[in-house]
């Protein structure tokens, strides 16, 4: 059975993770600060059958490291699947207002700890070569809009990271993600109490990209509750967007269309290897013959 191993598990977005992976007949290997967070997941999941735990300070730079370490030693479950949903303050304070420490809290809460997160995963992931592994971010629209202007300024570096992620992976056995959500999601009884979307309503997305092979190196758009079930995916081939809205036979082409791409160009730059070595050696070769015949020869002594 496959496992995810999810970082920021018990917050809003990490809940529907959670969710999405028990709904999806796989386990969880949930990263939580300590036993409070994880008694708190448990509450929200109303179980904690399936769900592996571990402790680590996730904000470190070597909190995610020191998890995987533990996987390579056999001592907790290997992972196929990562979900990275750390997250810090969401807060309207203005830029004028933000203090130098509360802009690298945040920056290390929800920028760092995503990127350690990455960072740290994906040489296991790569290692492990198992054809079907996912590697999924969620980022949020506040990025664009910024009338948050702390956690705006976090989903600007995320987007970034994604669009090297997703191009970085195109051709590996990862499928890389970008959940890009412009609404609010929160835990189902909170979301009962303010009107937002719960985690287990959001959790299709998660449950749909598992699913779905054809969904990689996407910026996946969550503008509204439609598209929950209904994916907008947008292909970052070669670093740029190629927006294709909704339809499932274009998503499904267009990922056809990119693994041919990059097996063609991965051939074309074998072969053209090749010729340029086959060219390099006869010019060597040329002109350590032409070096030969001008270089006089040694005077006997
Ligand atoms: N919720 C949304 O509607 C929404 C929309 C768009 C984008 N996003 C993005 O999704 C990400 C997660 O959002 P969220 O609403 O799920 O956030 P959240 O509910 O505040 O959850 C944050 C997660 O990060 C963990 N965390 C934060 N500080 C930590 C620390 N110092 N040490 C260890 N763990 C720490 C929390 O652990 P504890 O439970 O132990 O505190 C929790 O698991 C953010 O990057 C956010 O911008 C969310």
């Amino acid at each position: 059975m496959e496992t995810v191993l999810v970082v920021g598990a018990t917050g809003n977005i990490g809940v529907s993770a959670v969710k999405a992976t028990l709904r999806s007949k796989r386990r969880v290997l949930a990263i939580v600060r300590n036993q409070d967070s994880a008694d708190k997941l448990v509450k929200h999941i109303g179980s904690s059958e399936g769900i592996t735990f571990v402790e680590a300070n996730i904000l470190s730079d070597s909190g995610v490291r020191g998890v995987v370490d533990q996987v390579r030693a056999g001592k907790l479950p290997s992972f196929q699947h990562v979900y990275s949903c750390v997250g810090g303050e969401y807060t309207t304070t203005p830029l004028k207002d933000i203090t130098t420490s509360q802009l690298r809290h945040n920056m290390n809460a929800s920028f760092e700890s995503n990127f350690f997160a990455y960072r740290d995963t994906i040489g296991y992931l790569l290692e492990q070569n198992y054809p079907a592994s996912t590697w999924t971010s969620c980022t949020g629209s506040q990025g664009d809009i910024a009338t948050h202007p702390v956690p705006a300024m976090t989903q600007g570096a995320l987007f970034s990271m994604a669009t090297a992620a997703c191009r970085e992976n195109t051709a590996t056995n990862v499928r890389f993600n970008e959940v890009y959500l412009a609404f609010r999601v929160e835990v189902d009884e909170v979301a009962a109490q303010n009107g937002t979307t719960s985690a287990s309503d959001f959790a299709s997305v998660y449950e749909e990209i598992l699913a779905r092979p054809e969904i990689r190196s996407s910026r996946v758009r969550v503008d509204s509750r439609g598209d929950l079930k209904n994916l907008k995916t947008a292909f970052r081939r070669h670093g740029q967007l190629d927006d294709l809205p909704g339809s499932n036979l274009r998503g499904w082409a267009s990922g056809l269309y990119d693994t041919i791409w990059v097996r063609v160009m991965n051939n074309r730059a074998k072969a053209t290897f090749r010729i340029t070595l086959i060219l390099k050696t006869i010019t060597w070769r040329r002109a350590e013959a032409e070096a030969t015949q001008s270089t006089p020869p040694p005077t006997p002594v």
